[in-house]
C-alpha cells in the first residue's frame, strides 16, 4: 500500500468539507501542558501528524479520548517530561512542547525535532526567545535541555525574521511569567490568532494576536476549556487548485475565505470564477483555460510558501510565462523535477522558477518528497494523460485528511497499489 496509481484527464467537481487546521491544532495540543484542568477541542482533523503529537502527550501521561474529531484532553498528570527520540524527531511541531515542559516543570529535555526537508529549519528565534524571557538553554548534537531557576520574566523582544514558530514558542512561553512581555515583528497568520484565542479561553491574558505586536500580561495559573480548531486554509487552497488546473468548478465548504484573501486574488488573475459566503468558497474554471500567474511568497497575509507548489502546478498548464519566487524555504523546488519528468517547462534558477505554459502533463512514475509537493503530484496525475505512479506516499497523509476520498468524490480515479505492481 506504498504506491498511488492515479488515472489522468479527469475533470475535478463538486463539494468538498474541509478538515480543521493542522497548523492551528498542532501547538493547541502542545499548548495544553501549561494546565491542569480539563480541556475540549473540536474539528481536529484527522492526520499522521495530529495522531503523533497524541502519542507524544500521552506518553508523557496525559490522558486523550478522541471521539469524532473532538479530542477530551486531561492533562492534570505528567510523568516525564521528556519525550522520546522515536517521536519527537517525527514532527516539525514537537518543538512547541519545549516552552510549555519549561514552564510547568522548570526544566525541559526535548531531542531536536523533524519535519518536511524544505530547508535547514533552524530553530534559533525559539531558543533565543526563551533566553531573553529567563531560560538557560544547553544545546548538544541531539537534544535541548532548558531550565529556569525562578519563573520566566516578560519582556519586550524583536523577533529579527518573521516565524510562525518561535512566535508561538514565545507567546506560550509569556502566558505564565512575570509581567508584561511584548513580541515585535511577530507572525500574523490566522493559526497564530487561533493558538492566542486558545489560551485566551483558559485565562491567558494575550491581545494584538494577528497583529506584528502581540501583547501578553502573565498570569499565575491556567483553567480548561474548549476550543474549536479553524479550518485548514491549505487544504481549501489546494482543492480550489484541483478546480482551476482540470477547469473544473468545486465549492469548498467549512472554511473561512479571509484567510485566502491573496490566494483568492491570484486564482482570480488566473481568470477563476470565485465566489464566496460565510463560510464557503466556489471557483469556477469551466470551459476556460488558465492564465498564468507570477507569485512570490511571504509571511501572512503575503501569498503562503505552502501554496507555491499547487500554483507552480497551475501555471506549468496555463497560457503564458510566469515567475515564481520562494522567500521563505530554501529548499522548496523539489516537486519540480518531477513536474519537469511529467513535461512541463520549469527552469529552476536559485530562489525561483522560470515556468512556461503547455496544453498538457504526461503521466510518470514520480516520487514526493514532502508533504505539499506530494499533493501537488497527486493532483498532477489527475490531469496528467495516461497513468501516473506516486512513490512516497506517506508525505500527504501528514496533512491532507481523507485526501484521496475527497479527490475521488470530485472525480478522481486514484487508487492504492503494492510495491510489486508495474505498469511501465
Ligand atoms: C510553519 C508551518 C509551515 C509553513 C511555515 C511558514 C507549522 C507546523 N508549519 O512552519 O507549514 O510553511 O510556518 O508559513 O505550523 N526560522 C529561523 N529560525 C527559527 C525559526 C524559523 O531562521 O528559529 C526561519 C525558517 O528557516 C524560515 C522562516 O524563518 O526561513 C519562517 O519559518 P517559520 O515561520 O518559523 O516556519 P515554521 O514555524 O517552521
Amino acid at each position: 500500500m506504498n504506491k498511488l496509481y492515479i488515472e489522468g484527464n479527469k475533470k475535478l467537481n463538486g463539494n468538498v468539507l474541509i478538515s480543521g487546521s493542522k497548523n492551528a491544532a498542532l501547538p493547541i495540543l502542545f499548548m495544553t501542558i501549561l494546565t491542569k484542568e480539563k480541556i475540549e477541542i473540536s474539528n481536529i482533523p484527522k492526520l499522521t501528524d495530529i495522531s503523533i503529537a497524541i502519542k507524544i502527550l500521552r506518553s508523557l501521561g496525559i490522558k486523550i479520548v478522541n471521539k469524532n474529531k473532538t479530542l477530551y484532553i486531561d492533562p492534570s498528570v505528567i510523568n516525564i517530561s521528556c519525550p522520546s527520540y522515536n517521536l519527537t524527531n517525527k514532527i516539525r511541531a514537537s518543538i512547541w512542547m519545549l516552552s510549555p515542559l519549561l514552564t510547568r516543570f522548570g526544566k525541559a529535555k526535548i531531542f531536536f525535532p523533524g519535519g518536511c526537508k524544505i530547508g535547514c529549519r533552524p530553530i534559533n528565534l525559539h531558543l533565543k526567545g526563551l533566553i531573553e524571557l529567563g531560560a538557560k538553554i544547553v544545546e548538544n548534537e541531539n537534544y535541548i535541555i532548558a531550565s529556569i531557576q525562578k519563573p520566566l520574566q516578560g519582556k519586550y523582544i524583536y523577533m529579527e525574521k518573521v516565524s510562525v514558530g518561535a512566535t508561538i514558542t514565545i507567546m506560550s512561553a509569556a502566558i505564565l511569567a512575570r509581567g508584561l512581555t511584548i513580541i515585535d515583528n511577530a507572525a500574523k497568520e490566522p493559526e497564530i490568532i487561533d493558538v492566542a484565542k486558545f489560551l485566551n479561553t483558559l485565562g491567558a491574558n494575550i491581545t494584538g494576536s494577528g497583529s506584528n505586536k502581540i501583547y501578553i500580561k502573565g498570569v499565575l495559573k491556567l483553567h480548561g476549556g474548549f476550543h474549536k480548531i479553524i479550518p485548514d486554509r491549505i487544504e481549501t487552497g489546494t482543492f480550489l487548485i484541483a478546480a482551476a488546473i482540470s477547469q473544473g468548478l468545486i465549492t469548498c465548504y467549512n472554511t473561512e475565505p479571509k484567510h485566502l484573501t491573496n490566494v483568492l486574488k491570484k486564482l482570480s488573475e488566473t481568470g477563476a470564477k470565485i465566489q464566496t459566503g460565510k463560510d464557503w468558497i466556489k471557483l469556477d474554471m469551466k470551459e476556460k483555460k488558465p492564465k498564468s500567474v507570477n507569485i512570490s511568497t511571504s509571511p501572512y497575509p503575503g501569498f503562503p510558501t505552502d501554496m507555491q507548489s499547487q500554483f507552480t502546478l497551475l501555471n506549468s498548464i496555463s497560457s503564458g510565462k510566469s515567475v515564481i519566487i520562494e522567500n521563505i524555504f530554501e529548499n522548496r523546488f523539489s516537486y519540480v523535477t518531477e513536474l519537469i519528468k511529467m513535461g512541463a517547462k520549469i527552469e529552476i534558477k536559485n530562489n525561483y522558477i522560470i515556468c512556461k505554459g503547455i496544453p498538457k502533463l504526461y503521466a510518470k512514475n514520480l516520487f514526493s518528497t514532502d508533504l505539499r509537493g506530494s499533493a501537488t503530484l497527486i493532483l498532477a496525475g489527475c490531469i496528467a494523460k495516461g497513468i501516473t505512479v506516486v512513490n512516497n506516499i506517506h508525505h500527504f497523509k501528514r496533512g491532507y485528511e481523507s485526501f484521496l476520498k475527497k479527490l475521488n468524490k470530485l472525480g478522481a480515479n486514484i487508487q492504492y497499489i503494492n510495491n510489486n505492481f508495474s505498469i511501465f
